[in-house]
């Protein structure tokens, strides 16, 4: 596992989006794993404008997201479709047939065997990008006395229900079910790039980075058994997860 300790997380977001643009230039038809949640903002933002800037071509990539609400159309404003297409996919020249977002609709079933199908057909994604949640989730894999492998439907538990209600009417209209890729299909990225800032997230951090346990109780820890893990944290939050 890497870790970059940043000066700012404005710098870490640069860095990853640095990453991804090399990783496009270095193999043009590269498949990348992308994540939503507030972190990546500043990436995506990036990333759009080295694309109009023409440093990067984004028309045969392809791309798949972590995970999605269940139960929320792509047209809704707070479903992970809607994110993607506002803070990327509408901005760039990607195949819109190319990128693969779960489906939080329809057969529960048959759309997680599709995510993990997208996942490893025509090869694993390069870079995965990937949040954490104050628990440790990644995408929405919760933190708990398991985890599952593979692709699946999974229960949100009240404290991230709480921390992602900032983005609802109320509390009551956050789904309470997502479809979300497995720790397999996370660890399956040649490259899991993991970036967190802020206080909310320094428990979580301080469980990855300090010591070697991993525990399905902070489902982040599982990326210390990939060798190509790369995690970006700014000083403010290696300070305060205890890790510099
Ligand atoms: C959601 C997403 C995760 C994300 C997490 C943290 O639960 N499913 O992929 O990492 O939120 O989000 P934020 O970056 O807004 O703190």
């Amino acid at each position: 596992m890497k870790v970059i300790v940043t000066k700012s997380y404005e710098e870490s977001c640069r860095i990853a989006a640095d990453m991804i643009r090399d990783e496009v230039a270095q193999n043009p038809a590269t498949k990348l794993g992308l994540a939503t949640g507030s972190t990546p903002i500043p990436v995506y933002y990036h990333l759009v404008e080295m694309f109009q800037k023409g440093e990067v071509d984004f028309s045969e990539v392809h791309t798949v997201n972590l995970d999605e609400y269940w139960g929320l159309s792509p047209d809704h404003p707070q479903s992970y479709h809607y994110f993607m297409q506002e803070n990327l996919f509408s901005h760039i020249n990607l195949n819109p047939q190319n990128t693969y977002v779960p489906k939080g609709t329809g057969d529960a079933a048959q759309n997680t065997a599709e995510l993990t199908q997208k996942v490893y057909e025509g090869g694993v994604p390069s870079i995965q990008l990937l949040g954490i949640g104050a628990n440790g989730h990644l995408g929405f894999n919760e933190a708990g006395p398991t985890l599952v492998a593979n692709a699946h439907m999974q229960a949100l538990t009240q404290s991230t229900i709480d921390a992602n209600s900032r983005f609802f009417e109320a509390k009551d209209k956050v789904p309470t079910l997502a479809i979300t890729m497995g720790m397999r299909e996370i660890l399956a990225a040649k490259t899991p790039l993991l970036i967190a800032t802020g206080a909310a997230k320094a428990q979580a951090m301080h469980g990855l980075l300090v010591g070697d346990e991993i525990t399905t109780q902070n489902p982040s820890t599982f990326l210390k058994l990939h060798t190509g893990t790369v995690v970006i944290i700014d000083e403010e939050l290696a300070i305060m997860s205890g890790a510099k």
